[in-house]
């Protein structure tokens, strides 16, 4: 792999010791690689801790006529049982509108809504005996996919519309036509520590949770909420955790409130750690999504007019639902000028999981619609499809508003593109494919670029703010605290090195310690990619004020102005004065200057009407681009990504090695969920894909040998912190390239005159219907009928070998391994 490690131009005068814009290892790597970092379940127990699991509902819609919980109370460890009779305060943990129960009560609504918790004295007891709960039901009528959701008109939120110029007449007077659907499969965020609360009661009606969240102050309200508190009663704290990706915005709740009931009801520690299969069938996971659109295009692929349908999987209840929508609504033109556009967007209501965030957060999803649309007008035109994106990229000056009315002000996506056509070598690439291509019947190669341009900040304004706070203790180290977390995406360590940047100290003077609703009030989610934007300028105005106290304090006493202090790589100088700034720091105490220091930050320029779509809201765009090139065998399936070449627009980065790392780590994401990670449920609503024996996400062997991942320089023409850009969602959407480079290969079959119809995600598998109706009449295992799919292919074809692997893409079977207590 390419590792880019040269330092970045910045700001600082030239004498300056930068440090941001280097290379640094994440502040705990340390820790992740010895074993020692403490994550939630690593805290260790207070003395009387029990453990709590839920019992579920089996049913995906139905009124609840009777539950029998004697078994589970008479079960070996049980502690008691609590239903929503027990919550005290409102049954809700619904991040924006109320209609997301903790508890069922009456009906439930999908197949993994918890109905009760049991608490024992082991996680093993309390899990057993959740088994054993007895619930009675008299079944509803499902709904089970978008599509019957819309068709049924039902929704969890109003239908949002888009409309700009005149997209009927456009599409009707172009010289082409073309109409189609679009399936878009979910994802599960698979972060590798499960969802887990431990909630301590404390004293005089207080509550402590430590909650594996990326949003400790929902997680506060949510409890509150549930208990009927003030605010100030609850404490939570969140470390660090094993992953978040959205799936820990809004949905860690249902777990905090329900340790936290247990605590308040018997006044001791619980902790609710849910196995993965029970976090995989209670949990929302990203919205799939199926598009119908109409497009109309010239000779040249341009798009005259465009409309397209969007009908979202919301599950049971609205969660983030909307605000997703509305991310994929502005999205749909990714980095395309679209003249003539109508956007229809409704979020059906199903009996499934309730979806929530993942990376991205809608607007992969809007984008990828896009990207399948341009797909299809190349091959129709007969053009590089490369050519066709580009004809239709937002232009600089004319030609760069969205459909919802904001200007592109900072459009590289030219100039990138033609850095990554030069350094992949496209175009020699391509024609080596084709010449490959022509003399190899079953193996085919693809190749694909696909270019991305995402937006930067919350769609909801207001959350577009943050708090930090910076103590200086007077032997001049330094403890940060701020209201964002830290998920293993390094955004302690940026923050970090902005506060050392700012004090003109060494990073290992300084420590970011556990987010805590008890140090910054009223904190936004750790999303939107937007943590370090908002968190690193609110440390860096907490550090900037301290910095001017003690630039006040030094100039004082060497008889200069404060405009002339320097503070550089632990030194601080004015004049004559030439002190370590630990020693200044311990004089600056002795008098009574104040050493620590609050900072706070909003985003400017941002304004949105939801009711219109229209406004600014995002401050800037992140750019990239990707290119992919793949081998496919087109008797099994079975394909394998040979390079990758990903150029991404992190701004002026705060830490180059971080930032490739969330661009890698980014990419070999968005290819799984477009590639082998499905989602299916039976006929009866059950989710079947709740472990990782059956779905399948990448792994190591997965990454191309070939993995080139570079950072476009480009500096932020928005005064971001330090001129970076947000980096954790955007690059999410580069391994689009992965999919079209498939469909490219798969189009050769047909010698590139006819659209593929390939549905995301493109598992080698096909259809999950017809694989278990061939299952069943072979009465086989699904992995022996992987292998004798394997047999059957002719003897001498070339390449079984090349793309040969059992641990392969496709999730091997739906019920390889039957989890210990299903
Ligand atoms: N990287 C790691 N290692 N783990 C994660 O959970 N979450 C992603 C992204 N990168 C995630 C990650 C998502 S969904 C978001 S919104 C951002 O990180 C959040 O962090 P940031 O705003 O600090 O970039
Ligand atoms: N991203 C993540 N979470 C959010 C957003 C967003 O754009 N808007 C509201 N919550
Ligand atoms: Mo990220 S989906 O905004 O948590």
């Amino acid at each position: 792999m390419n590792k880019q490690t040269e330092p970045f131009l910045l700001d600082a005068t030239a004498e300056q010791v930068s440090q941001v814009g280097i290379s640094r290892p994440h502040e705990s790597a340390h820790l992740h690689v010895a074993g020692t970092a403490t994550y939630t379940d690593d805290i260790p127990e207070l003395a009387g801790t029990l453990h709590a699991a839920l019992g579920m509902s089996t049913r995906a819609h139905a009124r609840i006529k009777s539950i029998s919980l004697d078994k589970v109370r008479a079960a070996p460890g049980v502690v008691d049982v609590l239903t929503v009779d027990d919550i005290p305060g409102t049954n809700d943990c619904g991040p924006i509108i109320h209609d997301d129960p903790i508890l069922a009560r009456d009906v439930v609504q999908f197949i993994g809504q918890p109905v009760f918790i049991v608490v024992a004295t082991s996680h093993d007891a309390a899990r057993r005996a959740a088994r054993l709960g007895t619930i009675d039901y008299e079944d509803l009528p499902p709904v089970l996919s978008p599509q019957a959701a819309h068709e049924a008109g039902s929704y969890v939120l109003p239908p949002m519309h888009l409309t700009r110029g005149e997209p009927a007449a456009r599409i009707a007077s172009a010289a082409h036509q073309d109409s189609g659907k679009i399936h878009l499969g979910g994802q599960e965020q698979f972060y590798l520590e499960g969802q887990i609360s431990y909630a301590a009661p404390r004293e005089n009606d207080g509550m402590q949770v430590w909650c594996s969240t990326q949003h400790p102050t929902e997680m506060q309200h949510a409890v509150c909420h549930m208990l009927g508190w003030q605010a100030h009663q609850v404490l939570v704290e969140c470390r660090r955790m094993g992953g978040g990706f959205g799936g820990k915005e809004s949905q860690s709740a249902l777990f905090a409130c329900c340790a936290a009931l247990a605590a308040w009801k018997l006044m001791c520690p619980v902790k609710l750690r849910p196995d993965r299969d029970d976090d995989m069938m209670i949990t929302g996971k990203r919205h799939d999504f199926v598009f119908d659109y109409t497009v109309g295009h010239d000779d040249e692929g341009h798009i005259e007019g465009v409309k397209v349908e969007m009908v979202s999987r919301a599950g049971f209840s609205a969660d983030l639902s909307g605000p997703v929508m509305t991310r994929a609504i502005c999205h749909f033109d990714n980095a395309y000028w679209l003249p003539n556009v109508q956007i229809d967007g409704y979020c059906g209501k199903t009996n499934t999981q309730s979806n929530t965030a993942f990376r991205g957060f809608g607007g992969p999803q809007g984008a990828f619609a896009v990207e399948y649309i341009l797909d299809n007008v190349a091959r129709t035109v007969g053009k590089d499809s490369l050519d066709v994106r580009r004809a239709n990229f937002y232009g600089k000056t004319e030609h760069n508003v969205t459909p919802y009315g904001q200007t592109v002000e900072d459009n590289v996506i030219h100039e990138l593109i033609d850095e990554l056509v030069a350094s992949s070598e496209y175009r020699a690439r391509r024609e080596a494919t084709r010449a490959f291509n022509a003399t190899s019947p079953v193996l085919k190669k693809g190749i694909a670029i696909t270019p991305v341009k995402f937006g930067i900040s919350f769609n909801v304004a207001h959350f577009n703010q943050a708090g930090a706070l910076v103590h200086v203790y007077n032997d001049g180290s330094v403890l940060v605290n701020h209201g964002g977390t830290e998920m293993g995406q390094g955004l302690n360590t940026k923050v970090a090195m902005v506060v050392a940047h700012e004090l003109g100290i060494r990073m290992e003077r300084v420590r970011v310690t556990a987010t805590d609703t008890s140090k910054v009030a009223n904190t936004s989610a750790t999303a939107a990619s937007t943590g370090a934007d908002l968190n690193g300028k609110a440390a860096q105005d907490a550090a900037r004020q301290i910095r001017e106290r003690l630039a006040v304090f030094a100039a004082r006493k060497a008889g200069v102005e404060p405009s002339e202090v320097r503070f550089n790589d632990d030194l601080v100088s004015a004049g004559e004065l030439r002190v370590s700034f630990g020693e200044l720091a311990r004089e600056a105490y002795v008098a009574r200057v104040q050493l620590w220091s609050d900072g706070f930050y909003t985003t400017p320029k941002l304004h949105w009407d939801q009711s219109k779509l229209q406004g600014r809201p995002f401050y800037y765009f992140a750019y990239g681009a990707a290119c992919s090139e793949v081998l496919v065998d087109t008797l099994t399936g079975e394909w394998k990504l040979l390079r990758a070449d990903a150029l991404h627009d992190a701004g002026r980065s705060l830490n180059p090695a971080i930032d490739i790392g969330q661009v890698e780590g980014a990419f070999i994401q968005g290819m799984g969920w477009l590639t082998t990670e499905e989602l299916w449920w039976n006929k009866d609503g059950k989710l079947m894909t709740h472990a990782p024996s059956t779905y399948k996400i990448p792994t190591v062997n997965d990454c191309p040998e070939e993995f080139n991942v570079r950072l476009f320089q480009n500096r932020n023409v928005e005064d971001s912190i330090h001129r970076s850009k947000a980096v954790g969602e955007p690059p999410l959407l580069l391994p689009f390239s992965v999919f079209f480079a498939i469909r490219d290969a798969v189009a050769a079959v047909g010698d590139y005159r006819i659209n593929p119809p390939l549905k995301a995600p493109a598992t080698s598998e096909g259809d999950p219907g017809r694989r278990r109706r061939r299952a069943r009449s072979r009465g086989a295992a699904s992995l022996s009928w992987r292998n004798d799919r394997r047999k059957r292919a002719p003897a001498g074809a070339p390449g079984l070998s090349p793309l040969g692997r059992v641990d392969g893409h496709g999730a091997g079977g739906r019920s390889r391994r039957a989890p210990p207590l299903r």
